[in-house]
């Protein structure tokens, strides 16, 4: 029976996925790598060190006995999906024929790296204001994005920059190291600012007007084409078979999707994670550029169900930043003897509601419904009365009121949303999915998948492999619904909460913000 392998190359670790066609996962494993801080506000990893745990993962998987005897021979396709946003700085050498030798001139620069502040303003400037940006490439400039990155370097280390022949994004980094190939695919693409999301190619006026030599940038290829196949190098390096094909694969978020079956319109995932994620599907792509409010706290991507013979799909994505961080805040702080299981058991004794207590979850900054890295969180309205259960009801509570409001932005740009898949942690308490359905005033559904995007990668790897004809045949043969709901009887009240809870950034942000 055939394989797929599908590749998520995490902040925290590398994970290794091996389906079979009916998308049964038959084996996983990971491998685990150092976060380098050097400064406050800096995030750094060694791409060598991504390699390493690749290497470690994919061994691990090809020898556990689920896969059956000779896996390597019997993986058709594979795919690779990853944090976005990072930048890889590769010099001379590491062209396509000597990808075995590609070393990074410096450790890469990661999405949650904050020292880019000035560079966004300056890029804002240089390409005639935020508006005008979110019109060219569909994002505002924003610390985590790559471009910054590649201007904070060639201001700050010009003796690096002056070496600079390659720029990658992470998990293209590996794929140069199994295929030998510089590229990348049109969703991680559009994290960088330095791409057309509508054209689906790089951004020539953007490169121009920051003086960046477009032969930096890697080769475009839409998410389930084949980019490359394994060199005997790497399959030396990793077990696997010498020339089984590597899709494009997308950025976490679009993987993450396609994973859950978010791949048309009308469907949104609603990630519960660390930080809390929206995702919608769109047939065009649209843009977040409000009358009045600051344009951009939505971003515009590629979204991962494109073909090499059919480009298409888009997605609108926004990003706050401390969700399930919130919970887990508390829990390390208040509750450290207690599991999470154990808070939302206790929040269940609170009211809908949490008797008027609001809970502001901006905690680490905030992206959006709020594009401000200065917004801060906290508890407004605390009486002597409230109880234990209150105070963890009410952050839940908070963070699914802003994952709304940022589902309500989806909606204001024209995306129609009819039913929001459920992922991430939250989504395994009952409480917190009954909370989404009252709060998101639609259906949601739990599906009977679990590993996101590094399934997503591996539907794409059998896709390019010829197992479907598309993305979307893909995840309707792998893919089902096993849980729905909808609104219930809290949702009125729910309702009020939120308004109350939409005003109160906007309210004490002149005192907090300064
Ligand atoms: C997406 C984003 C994160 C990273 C890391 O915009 O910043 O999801 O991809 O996982």
């Amino acid at each position: 029976m055939s394989l797929l392998l599908g590749i998520d190359l995490g902040t925290s670790s590398v994970k290794a996925i091996a389906i079979d066609p009916t998308g049964c996962v038959l084996g996983s494993a990971s491998a685990s790598y150092p976060l380098l801080q050097p400064q406050t506000g800096w995030a750094e990893q060694e791409p060598d060190d991504w390699w390493r745990g690749t290497i470690e993962a994919v061994r691990t998987l090809l020898s556990q006995p689920t896969l059956g005897p000779d896996a390597a021979q019997r993986i058709v396709g594979i795919g690779l999906s990853g944090q976005m946003h990072g930048s890889v700085l590769l010099g001379k050498g590491a062209t396509d024929a000597a990808a075995s030798q590609a070393k990074s001139l410096r450790p890469a620069l990661l999405w949650n790296d904050q020292r880019t502040a000035a560079e966004c303003r300056q890029i804002e400037q240089e390409l005639g204001g935020r508006r005008r940006m979110v019109e060219l490439v569909g994002n505002a400039a924003l610390t985590g994005f790559t471009l910054p990155k590649l201007l904070w370097v060639r201001g700050n280390e010009p003796h690096i920059w002056a070496r600079v022949k390659h720029i990658l994004l992470p998990k293209d980094f590996i794929r140069l190291k199994l295929t030998g190939e510089l590229a990348t695919d049109v969703g991680d693409a559009s994290g960088t600012l330095a791409f057309d999301t509508d054209k689906r190619t790089w951004s020539e006026p953007v490169m121009r007007r920051l003086g960046l030599d477009p032969a930096i940038f890697p080769r475009i290829h839409e998410s389930a084409a084949i980019t490359g196949r394994i060199s005997s190098w790497a399959a030396k390096e990793t077990g696997l078979k010498e020339g089984t094909i590597v899709v494009g694969g997308s950025g976490d978020n679009q993987a993450g999707a396609v994973g859950a079956g978010v791949v048309s319109p009308k469907l949104v995932l609603a990630t519960l994670g660390t930080s809390g994620v929206i995702y919608a599907h769109a047939d065009q792509p649209r843009r977040d550029l409000p009358k009045d409010g600051d344009p951009g706290r939505l971003h515009t991507m590629c979204a991962g169900t494109g073909t090499a013979a059919a480009p298409h799909g888009w997605c609108m994505t926004g990003v706050t930043l401390s969700a399930a961080g919130s919970l887990q805040w508390v829990r390390d702080q208040l509750f450290p003897q207690s599991s999470f299981e154990d808070l939302l058991r206790e929040a269940q004794l609170a009211q809908p509601g949490s008797d008027g207590l609001l809970f502001i979850n901006h905690l680490t900054g905030e992206r959006c419904p709020y594009p401000e890295p200065a917004a801060r969180g906290g508890w407004i309205g605390l009486t002597a009365r409230h109880t234990k259960a209150d105070l963890i009801r009410s952050v839940i509570e908070g963070v699914t009121f802003t994952m709304g409001q940022i589902l309500d932005l989806v909606r204001s740009v024209g995306v129609p949303v009819s039913t929001v898949r459920l992922g991430g942690g939250g989504a395994k308490s009952e409480l917190w999915r009954q909370l989404q359905a009252d709060v998101f005033g639609c259906e949601v559904v739990v599906t009977n998948t679990e590993e996101g995007p590094a399934l997503g990668a591996a539907l794409l790897a059998g896709v390019g492999a010829g197992l479907w004809k598309s993305v979307e045949e893909a995840t309707t043969a792998t893919i089902r619904e096993t849980e729905l709901r909808g609104p219930g009887p809290d949702a009125d009240r729910y309702r009020q909460s939120r308004i109350r809870h939409a005003a109160m950034w906007p309210a004490i942000r002149p005192v907090l913000a300064e």
